[in-house]
């Protein structure tokens, strides 16, 4: 181990402050947090912040939406964020926002020192413009047809049926998903940063610090050519105006990563850190970013780049992981795959999910796969099996035969000394980190086959052995702490039951150097338990379930409630029509429904026959007001297990969302039951 203390700055990807934290987003805040409690461990200055990425038009849009303000949109998400996070032991030393007076004032110097060093240019542009909303149209909210193969309703920017990229402009009938208006082109002013400039500086910085895969894309790139990049957004956008320019606002993409820095800036100011000793260049602290392989571009060129260009330092090293699969698949919402973190949280403690991920994780670009049988198969024999076996195997003589003492010597320090010194350290520096599992299950495996070879169980039924049987629970204990010592970045919590239980301090690397002897310990708790199928189904069944996030799953609106999605759905036939069952109903009964934040439960009467419906209307109805009201609802729609129970139809509803919808009402004469042709 290495006696010199770095200083580092490690930062997780910033979450957009429009959506929940999802487990594919935990695999990266998991393997940041594991490295950064190691560097602590080992006693090294080093500070982990994040923050919300609070800004960009999707934002700004989707508070539109629910009849809030931006602000309020990201102050409720940030709320939700921060909860996930400390549920998942995920310990930042700061969590901040990119809508942040600190994140403001960088963004600005950064800009100016970059337009003052020639690194900036303007031109004009033309560009889709949504005469009804009177806004500019980012490229993900242009719909249309494939200039290629001509499949409808696809993005501006490429298609999902055949993959090709292509110009907005090129879409055929390109419609606006905000308004469903067709765009028209506009001219704009925009502000480009001049990447080419940096092109050797990069080559240079790509060559010494990012991982081989990383070097091999950036090569790629640098093949291709590298372009200016469009850093300006025309009002009305939710960011930071640009400075001397009314009416341009800085492309949320600039002013991201640069909240890296703010969230640390507003960090460094709390606790008195030098903010300039970590982001200068020329001293010898470390700055690392954990990112997915999607955010590659953005943090390995115009993120250095940047930096570099308004005399920051450039980053060490930037940590590409590849993303999550469940099951082999994509997370899916209707597998009940798409799980939300608070969704496992509900049903699974967040242990099980850090030590899979571990057990997975490489340093490597490449995607890890939850399966979900394996991954009970796996937690449950390695830590339930191996790991705490140990200390359950041993407490409770030492508890109960010898008042909690351990032997004042070990009986076998050579066993002590070679666990001690396996070279773990090295495996979580290099985020090697299913390697690091994989031997620490080994030695979990040897120490287990000591105590079978020593049999104290045996051994306290023969007289005058009780010494023997002291020493070998001690030696297992013993073994057992150098194992948690080795676990403790993936299991914090666990840790800190094993030093309540040992009655020490906590543990850091260094006390692998000796072993804890003629110390009295406490009584042994069970530390973790099984993971049980009925848990992981319950998690899978509330994911696919999970309508809260979904109205238009629970009522048909006019306006779509997922930005991305199109606003005109694809065509169907008359004869599909014509399978909808629509039907005039009474709502006999509504009530709010237990723990739902959108949902109304109804009993509906049609005709007769009696359906129990969840329909997300609660922000714009009080449930007397609907009782005994005529609506429509389609009847034929299969039966849906939700979390709150079984829904047996939908309820027609129109307007744009929140508080603004309407249930469908037929004309007077409308008898509950009669069919809607
Ligand atoms: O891709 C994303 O989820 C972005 N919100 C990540 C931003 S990371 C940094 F650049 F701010
Ligand atoms: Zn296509």
């Amino acid at each position: 181990m290495t006696n010199k203390t770095r200083k580092m700055l490690v930062t997780s990807a910033l979450p957009y402050a429009n959506g929940s934290i999802h487990i594919g987003h935990m695999v990266e805040y998991i393997q940041t947090d594991i490295w950064v409690r190691f560097q602590k461990m080992r006693g090294h200055e080093c500070h982990y912040v994040c923050a919300d990425d609070a800004h960009g038009t999707p934002i700004m849009l989707s508070a539109e939406q629910q009849g809030i303000t931006p602000e309020q949109l990201i102050e409720r998400t940030r709320a939700e964020h921060e909860q996930d996070f400390a549920d998942f032991s995920v310990n930042f030393d700061n969590f901040h926002s990119t809508h942040s007076e600190e994140n403001r004032e960088l963004s600005t110097l950064i800009y100016t020192r970059l337009l003052e060093a020639g690194h900036i240019s303007q031109r004009t542009i033309k560009q889709f413009f949504d005469p009804e909303k009177e806004m500019f149209l980012p490229d993900r909210f242009i719909r249309g047809e494939c200039p290629y193969c001509k499949t409808a309703d696809q993005y501006g920017d490429s298609c999902e049926n055949c993959d090709r990229t292509y110009s907005p402009t090129d879409l055929i009938n390109p419609v606006s998903a905000v308004s469903g208006a067709t765009p028209v082109e506009k001219e704009s002013e925009h502000f480009f940063f001049k990447l080419p400039d940096f092109e050797q500086m990069l080559i240079e910085w790509t060559a010494n610090h990012l991982q081989s895969e990383s070097a091999n894309k950036l090569n790629e790139w640098f093949e291709a050519g590298l372009q200016e990049w469009d850093i300006s957004r025309d009002a009305p956008y939710f960011g930071f105006e640009i400075p001397d320019q009314p009416g341009k606002y800085f492309y949320v993409w600039l002013e991201a990563p640069i909240g890296y820095f703010a969230s640390f800036k507003n960090y460094c100011d709390r606790e008195n850190i030098d903010f300039d000793t970590f982001t200068k260049p020329g001293s010898d602290t470390e700055m690392y970013h954990f990112i997915g392989k999607d955010i590659m571009y953005f943090h390995t060129l115009f993120w250095p780049a940047m930096l570099q260009g308004s005399g920051f330092r450039a980053p060490t090293n930037v940590f590409v992981h590849g993303f999550l699969t469940v099951n082999g698949q994509k997370m899916s919402k209707s597998r009940g795959t798409f799980i939300k973190a608070r969704s496992y949280l509900n049903h699974l403690d967040p242990a099980y999910l850090r030590y899979y991920f571990a057990a997975k994780l490489s340093n490597r670009v490449e995607d890890i796969d939850l399966n979900l049988d394996d991954f009970i198969q796996r937690v449950n024999s390695d830590l339930v099996g191996k790991v705490v076996n140990i200390a359950s195997r041993c407490a409770g003589f030492i508890n109960k035969r010898f008042d909690g003492q351990l032997s004042p010597t070990l009986s076998e320090p050579e066993l002590f000394e070679r666990i001690a010194q396996t070279n773990i350290a090295e495996l979580y520096e290099s985020r090697e980190y299913s390697k690091a599992m994989r031997e620490i299950m080994q030695l979990a495996d040897e120490v287990n086959q000591y105590i079978d070879e020593n049999k104290p169980w045996v051994l306290i039924k023969e007289a005058g052995r009780e010494e023997e049987v002291q020493a070998i629970c001690s030696m297992g204990l013993n073994l057992f702490r150098l194992l948690i010592i080795y676990l403790k970045p993936v299991l914090p919590d666990l840790a800190k039951q094993v030093e309540e239980f040992l009655n020490i301090d906590a543990l850091s690397w260094s006390d692998l150097q000796a072993p804890l002897l003629d110390h009295e310990i406490k009584k042994f708790k069970p530390l973790i338990t099984r993971i049980e199928k009925e848990n992981i189904e319950a998690m899978v069944e509330e994911s696919k379930d999970n309508l809260e996030s979904s109205e238009s799953d629970t009522a048909i609106t006019t306006v779509s409630n997922e930005l991305s999605s199109n606003p005109i759905a694809n065509e169907i036939s008359i004869d599909d029509f014509s399978k909808i069952d629509l039907r005039v109903a009474r709502i006999e009964k509504a009530e709010h429904v237990e723990g739902a934040d959108k949902l109304l439960q109804l009993t509906l009467d049609i005709g007769g026959e009696k359906r129990n419906v969840f329909a997300g209307i609660k922000a714009a109805y009080d449930p007397a007001a609907l009782e005994g009201r005529l609506t429509v609802m389609v009847a034929n729609l299969a039966p849906r297990k939700m979390r709150f129970g079984l829904s047996e139809g939908m309820v027609l509803a129109a307007g744009p969302g929140g508080g603004d919808i309407f249930i469908l009402t037929p004309d007077d004469g409308a008898k509950p039951g009669m069919r809607i042709k």
